[in-house]
């Protein structure tokens, strides 16, 4: 799939995914994008847990009770480490943002669907629950979770304001 072509067909999936599995080969990499996503000071902070025992997907589906968990035929947990890395500050949210994007792109550009799960993991505990099922370091959490397969409904194109309404030329609000 040509780069312009794999981010416009990137799009939050999470509806039901088909039988198709997804092969450990696969998994890696994908999980190799992530990798080779930039990370601040190149300090590498984001671990990367790929998920193909389905007991295990199980487990978690128990706690994100959601269809695109229930029917995932793998998943990918980006694993953060808030260590500071220049000076005091510490960038591990930028850098899980980082590769995760660079991982659901690559997903797209073999088939594959997912969705960005953040937001729901930092609710009832449950980034600490899905920590305990995958015995993650406590001095480490669970930041962002990738439910992955073959989409098996529709997937709805999200919209985006126009050009101009998020982007100017030389100052804010200049011609675009
Ligand atoms: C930081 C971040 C957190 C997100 N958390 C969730 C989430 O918890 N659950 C969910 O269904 N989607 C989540 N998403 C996906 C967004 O809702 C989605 O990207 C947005 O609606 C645009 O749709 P698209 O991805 O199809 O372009 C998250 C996305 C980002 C970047």
């Amino acid at each position: 799939m040509e780069f312009f072509e794999t981010i416009d067909n990137r799009r939050s999936y999470r509806g039901i995914f088909n039988d198709t599995p997804v092969t450990r080969e696969i998994l890696k990499l994908v999980i190799e994008a992530g990798i080779k996503a930039p990370s601040a000071c190149n300090k590498q902070t984001p671990a990367f847990i790929g998920i193909d025992d389905p007991e295990i997907i199980k487990q978690i589906a128990a706690v994100i009770p959601k269809p695109a968990c229930e029917t995932a035929k793998a998943m990918i947990v980006c694993i953060s480490d808030d260590r500071p890395v220049y000076g005091e500050i510490s960038f591990y949210k930028e850098d899980c943002a980082a590769a995760v994007e660079n991982m659901l792109l690559a997903l797209t550009s073999f088939g594959y669907s997912s969705v960005w799960l953040d937001g729901v993991l930092r609710r009832d505990g449950n980034a600490e629950k899905i920590a305990e099922i995958l015995k993650v370091p406590t001095n480490k959490r669970v930041q962002i979770l990738l439910p992955i397969g073959v989409a098996g409904e529709p997937v709805p194109k999200s919209t985006r304001l126009p050009f101009e309404k998020r982007a100017s030329f030389n100052v804010w609000g200049g011609q675009v």
